[in-house]
């Protein structure tokens, strides 16, 4: 067993990124001592073809045949996997207890290590970088922009309705949230293909070689337009972070880098991914659309409702001091995985997970996760997945996948259907 580095003598300091020293375990050879025998599962869900043949009932089945904590063993990581609604709040409520630096898994040059901010920067720190961003991405600074991401789902769809088709993911899942997102970043949209293919291969590819390849050109892509922002201010997120200050000093080229970076990386898949589940289900489930529609006073209920039974991603922690969660002892520097979509299939707290139900009583939803890190675009998601169903409702008929079309599911870190063709 290795020997494990002690979390008390690692001091994060985000001027001076250093790669942090907490063992990353993987595979059946490298399970701790600590760890009961009886609590170890051998299976890598992302990738598992029960998992790829349904995620989310996948996910909600687990409550049913898994112990509420597991400690999940894959050749990608060993994970205690946390998945209950209460054990989910706390870990995520308990920062002190379950941090986040180191817990992104994307590689990064250790000659060259940059923090991908605010993901992995805990409190105190970690504040001061939201107060730069969160005025434009709180809920009145996403209202200024509900005209702009109507009149651009507004055009999108016109583009194809009269055809009576669309391959959905690449004619609006991807076209409407990433090109929103390019305008607010102050990037031009002649790079949407490039960065949604970027994108694509580092969220979902198992190919560390090829993940590898796809960041250094993002990394080269990024780095030139944060020195133009800097040559050439302008009203974009990339400018506003470039020319930022904290504590009454500019934030370092490394600081400024990592914080572009990962909105980067956090906005270009998940709001994307979450339209192709939600569609896929109106495709699916003509007699709720016309639900939909009959109720557009209710519409932020109904797209809570579905951010809830179609979540997309996951909340990574690492334990900082040894702990006991749900009567599971967790020791120092051991990795957390929080299943946030089976967290909102938590049968105690959402009775009937898979339902869909608009009338549901109010609950703490997972989707955005919860606590210090709680997604800092979940307004903007949100304002994006209201307009797109009203404007795509207002606009096509009855929809319903293709004939003869077989709906797969991509492997990775954010979960979706590839391609999505409907027809009217
Ligand atoms: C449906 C769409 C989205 C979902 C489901 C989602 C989900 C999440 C989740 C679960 C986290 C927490 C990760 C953790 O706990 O480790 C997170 C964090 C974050 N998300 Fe999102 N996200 C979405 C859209 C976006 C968009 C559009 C942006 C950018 C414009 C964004 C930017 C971020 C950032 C910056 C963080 C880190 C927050 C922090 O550490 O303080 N997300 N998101």
């Amino acid at each position: 067993m290795n020997v494990i580095a002690s979390a008390d003598v690692y001091v994060q300091d985000p001027t001076n990124p250093q790669p942090p020293s907490i063992p990353r375990f993987a595979g059946p050879d490298q399970i701790p001592d600590h760890v009961p025998r009886e609590l170890v599962r051998e299976f890598s869900m992302m990738t598992a073809p029960e998992f790829l043949a349904g995620p989310h009932e996948f996910m909600a089945r687990l409550h049913r045949e898994q112990p509420p904590i597991f400690y999940n063993v894959t050749p990608f990581g060993n994970m205690w996997f946390v998945m209950k609604h209460a054990d989910a709040l706390h870990v995520l409520r308990h920062a002190e207890s379950f941090a986040n630096r180191d817990a992104t898994p994307f590689p990064r040059d250790p000659d060259d290590y940059f923090f991908f901010i605010p993901q992995e920067i805990d409190p105190p720190n970690h504040r001061k970088y939201r107060n730069i961003v969160d005025p434009l991405f709180c809920p009145a600074g996403i209202a200024r922009l509900e005209g702009l991401i109507r009149q651009r789902a507004a055009d999108l769809i016109d583009g194809f309705r009269g055809g009576g088709e669309c391959e959905f993911t690449t004619a609006f899942g991807r076209p409407l949230p990433v090109s929103v997102f390019l305008d607010i970043m102050g990037l031009p949209q002649e790079m949407l293909p490039t960065f949604v293919e970027w994108a694509d291969i580092m969220i979902h590819s198992q190919d560390r070689e090829e993940v590898g390849r796809a960041f250094t050109k993002a990394i080269a892509y990024l780095k030139t337009a944060i020195a133009e922002k800097q040559a050439h201010p302008d009203n974009g997120v990339v400018s506003l972070i470039a020319h930022a200050e904290i504590d009454g000093r500019r934030l370092s080229e490394k600081e400024v880098f990592g914080f572009v970076c990962f909105l980067w990386i956090g906005g270009l898949d998940t709001v994307y991914a979450a339209l192709n589940n939600i569609w896929l289900w109106l495709a699916e489930n003509p007699d709720r659309v016309e639900e939909i529609r009959s109720r557009p006073d209710d519409i932020m209920a109904v797209v809570e409702e579905l951010l809830r039974r179609f979540s997309v991603t996951y909340s990574a922690r690492v334990v900082t001091q040894d702990v006991v969660l749900n009567g599971v002892q967790m020791k120092q520097n051991d990795r957390v995985f929080v299943c946030l979509p089976a967290a909102n299939f938590d049968p105690e707290v959402f009775p009937d997970p898979l339902k869909v139900d608009f009338d549901r009583p109010r609950k703490t939803i997972l989707a955005f996760t919860v606590g210090v890190h709680s997604c800092m675009g979940g307004h903007l998601a949100r304002m994006e997945i209201k307009v797109a169903l009203q404007e795509w409702l207002k606009r096509i008929p009855a929809f319903h996948v293709k004939p003869g079309e077989r709906i797969a599911y991509k492997p990775g870190g954010v979960i979706g259907p590839a391609r999505l063709p409907l027809a009217w």
